[in-house]
């Protein structure tokens, strides 16, 4: 299904065969959790226990790009978790998935629709290029606005965000008037059952080998090239893409997934990238440049 951060693969959350197909399209190992997709904060707390964090931000940030981990209620299968006593929660803003999940009648538990380790689809076509017959159907949504998965936050006992995404630090501690902290990767594996894939060096990876670069671009004809504004190009380099010539974090999220794949089907020998300021969305784009690099 569709939703505006990146396509996702669903299944009837409260299923546990169901949720062990998807784990298995994907390649996905069990041991790293799926986020629960709802249609509204009244279903959200039919899976997780609400606190006034989490009220808040449910009524000031869904439908969005924002993951809520909760205590879980009883109803939720063991599989969905990992065993974890605790349950990401998001209710996506696309209507397709709205509709998917209202019609379903049931919250639908998807991870991103990609296979394990790769890039995340942010067009109907990519999820097809990558799950092609594993998957019954692709509902077509067209390109995700967002285009970086959620925000996933732990709200309590004090604000963490676990991986950033598509809804920013800055929004957050302005709706809760509070400071919100980034974990670093030993605090992300902290809240997890053991080392998760989701955070791990080495995820979100195209094929070809990634490398972040701080200084110029290298003078390379069998290079690609990732540049966020294009003002800092090479003479030569086999392929380029540019993120956004205004400068723009929103437009570079948007971009940065499907360049990617573009970049890694080029033919080229390597892909340079450069990473974006490190404010707003640009701590969710600089985490998936690094984590393609393998740095994590
Ligand atoms: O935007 C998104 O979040 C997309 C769309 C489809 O909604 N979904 C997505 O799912 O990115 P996935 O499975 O690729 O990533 C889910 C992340 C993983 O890093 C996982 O470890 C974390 O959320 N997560 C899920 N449940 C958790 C929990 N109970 N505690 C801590 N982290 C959790
Ligand atoms: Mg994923």
């Amino acid at each position: 299904m569709p939703t505006e951060t990146v396509y996702g693969l669903a299944a009837n959350a409260l299923d546990a065969q169901a949720v062990v197909r998807v784990f298995a399209a994907k390649g996905r190992p069990t041991f790293d959790p799926l986020i629960v997709h709802v249609s509204d904060a009244a279903q959200a707390w039919t899976v997780a226990e609400p606190s006034p964090r989490a009220t808040r931000l449910a009524a000031a940030c869904w439908p969005g790009p924002l993951t809520l981990v909760l205590p879980r209620r009883a109803i939720v299968p063991d599989v969905v978790t990992s065993g974890l006593d605790t349950v990401g929660v998001r209710c996506p803003d696309h209507p397709l998935a709205l509709a998917l999940i209202r019609g379903a009648g049931v919250p639908l538990a998807a991870p991103s629709a990609n296979l394990f380790g790769r890039i995340s689809p942010t067009t109907a076509e990519h999820v097809r290029e990558q799950l092609g017959d594993a998957v019954a159907v692709v509902l077509d949504g067209g390109p995700c606005r967002v285009g970086i998965e959620s925000t996933v936050l732990l709200p309590d006992p004090s604000p963490i965000i676990l991986r950033p995404g598509g809804l920013t630090r800055e929004r957050l501690e302005e709706i809760l008037n509070e400071q919100v902290a980034v974990a670093d990767n030993a605090q992300r594996q902290g809240a997890l059952p053991m080392a998760s894939p989701g955070m791990l060096a080495s995820h979100y990876a195209p094929r070809t080998p990634l490398t972040l670069v701080t200084g110029a671009f290298p003078d390379d004809t069998t290079a690609a090239v990732l540049s966020f504004r294009g003002d800092d190009l090479p003479t030569r380099h086999h392929a380029v893409e540019v993120l956004s010539g205004p400068g723009d974090l929103a437009e570079a999220a948007t971009r940065l997934f499907a360049a990617l794949r573009r970049l890694d089907g080029s033919g080229a020998t390597v892909i340079h990238a450069r990473g974006v300021p490190e404010e707003g969305l640009g701590l969710g784009i600089n985490d998936r440049l690094r984590r393609a690099a393998g740095l994590g």
